[in-house]
């Protein structure tokens, strides 16, 4: 296995921390620029999933733009020197200051998903004597068949400016002065493993498209989000999601018209496979009909399992035991839901071990947090290590 290369690296270094496979990085953008090139896509990578600002670095070099949700993200990204005209920002509780300060920094589009929050950035604009761009972001009422609470295009959830409210929205940018309707996005979920609900997507969009058209707006762009999903179940054998596919079914659905752009907003796709949460087995400890192994990193570090239930395949990576056993590996924080994995198969695992727990480069770091007053890991990376 690729990491046990590191074990003695890892070995000195203070644990928990997370552990970023630059390489890994680097051939899944090389790929996924490579497809968007030939199709001629504009990709803004979507902050939230890995903010580490190397990362970041690494992700604006290979010449992707910024999908932001917050006034700190755009801040972040202009701070890193992304250009404003390649920031867009997201989010259905944009603040006025963080409206102002994006208004200030100049950037591409504000991805509105209220028609008050339409009439709210007018009013910014007016005041500070600029033209915000806007697009409309819309929900489709689509469900993407993936994690309960990561699925954001149901009429129920809370994202988006929903089909019956768009007359009014775009009557409201139709009196708003100080905004221009430069295009449409959908964004549905995360995790989206079926190819069918992109094929549905992009059926939702041309619908959308009609709807403009047939009122003569002409739309610069049409944003697609983000989703494509990961493989968590063989993350090493298999660490490149499937680009090839992905575009090749919007392109072969999508109705694109004449110059119009077509823009994305990769979060996990581009990052989780080459981030690795390093723990130490702390103790292992007899239970009731079972075993616990108890790592020094827990929910603080890593929330997914928590949070949602997600399961993160781990590597004991320093364990030489042929011998296998069924663990419940836990974390060190006071809450029963601080587990890994109830029945993870590992080698015979002591004290002193090191656990690699793989998938962890999104929505991993970026949700860590001092619950307990914990310390927040540090962050390594090859071939630097
Ligand atoms: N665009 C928008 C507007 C989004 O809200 C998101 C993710 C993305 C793009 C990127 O989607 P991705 O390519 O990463 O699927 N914390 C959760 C995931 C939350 C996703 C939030 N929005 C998790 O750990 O699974």
């Amino acid at each position: 296995m690729q990491l046990t290369r590191f074990v003695n690296a890892f070995k000195r270094l203070e644990t928990p921390f997370y552990f970023y496979d630059l390489d890994i990085l680097d051939q899944t953008l090389r790929l996924y620029t490579k497809i968007t090139r030939k199709y001629g896509y504009h990709a803004h990578y979507a902050m939230k999933a890995n903010a580490n600002p190397q990362i970041l670095e690494i992700i604006h070099r290979a010449g992707l733009g910024a999908d932001c949700v917050s006034g700190n993200e755009v801040q972040l990204a202009l701070d890193l020197g992304f250009d404003p005209d390649t920031i867009v920002f997201a989010g259905v509780g944009k603040t006025d200051k963080e409206i102002k300060m994006s208004l200030q920094g100049g950037i591409f589009s504000f991805n509105c998903e209220s028609v008050q929050e339409i009439q709210v950035i007018n009013d910014l604009a007016a005041q500070m004597g600029k033209t915000a761009g806007i697009s409309l972001r819309l929900n489709p009422d689509l469900d993407a068949q993936t994690i309960k609470q990561i699925t954001t295009g149901r009429s129920k959830d809370k994202f988006g400016i929903s089909g019956k409210d768009l007359t009014e929205a775009l009557n409201v940018v139709n009196d708003c002065p100080h905004v221009k309707l430069l295009g449409i996005h959908i964004h549905i979920g995360s995790q989206i493993t079926d190819m069918d609900v992109f094929v549905k997507l992009c059926e939702k969009m041309n619908t959308f498209q009609k709807w403009f058209e047939q009122r003569n707006v002409n739309l610069e762009h049409i944003n697609m989000g983000g989703g494509v999903a990961i493989d968590y179940e063989n993350p090493l054998g298999n660490p490149i999601s499937p680009f090839e596919t992905y575009f090749e079914t919007i392109h072969n659905n999508l109705e694109v018209r004449k110059g119009q752009k077509v823009h994305f907003e990769p979060g996990r796709s581009l990052v989780a496979q080459s981030g690795f949460l390093i723990s130490s087995v702390l103790y292992v400890k007899k239970g009731q009909g079972k075993e616990f192994v108890i790592l020094d990193a827990g929910m603080n570090d890593l929330i997914r399992p928590a949070l949602y239930q997600a399961k993160h395949v781990m590597y004991n990576i320093t364990s030489k035991a042929k011998r296998k056993k069924i663990y419940d590996v836990v974390g060190p924080v006071c809450e029963s839901s601080d587990r890994f994995d109830e029945f993870a198969k590992l080698p015979i695992t002591e004290r002193g071990d090191l656990l690699a727990i793989c998938s962890a480069g999104a929505y991993g770091q970026v949700m860590s947090m001092r619950y307990n007053q914990k310390e927040l890991a540090q962050a390594y990376y090859s071939p630097e290590l």
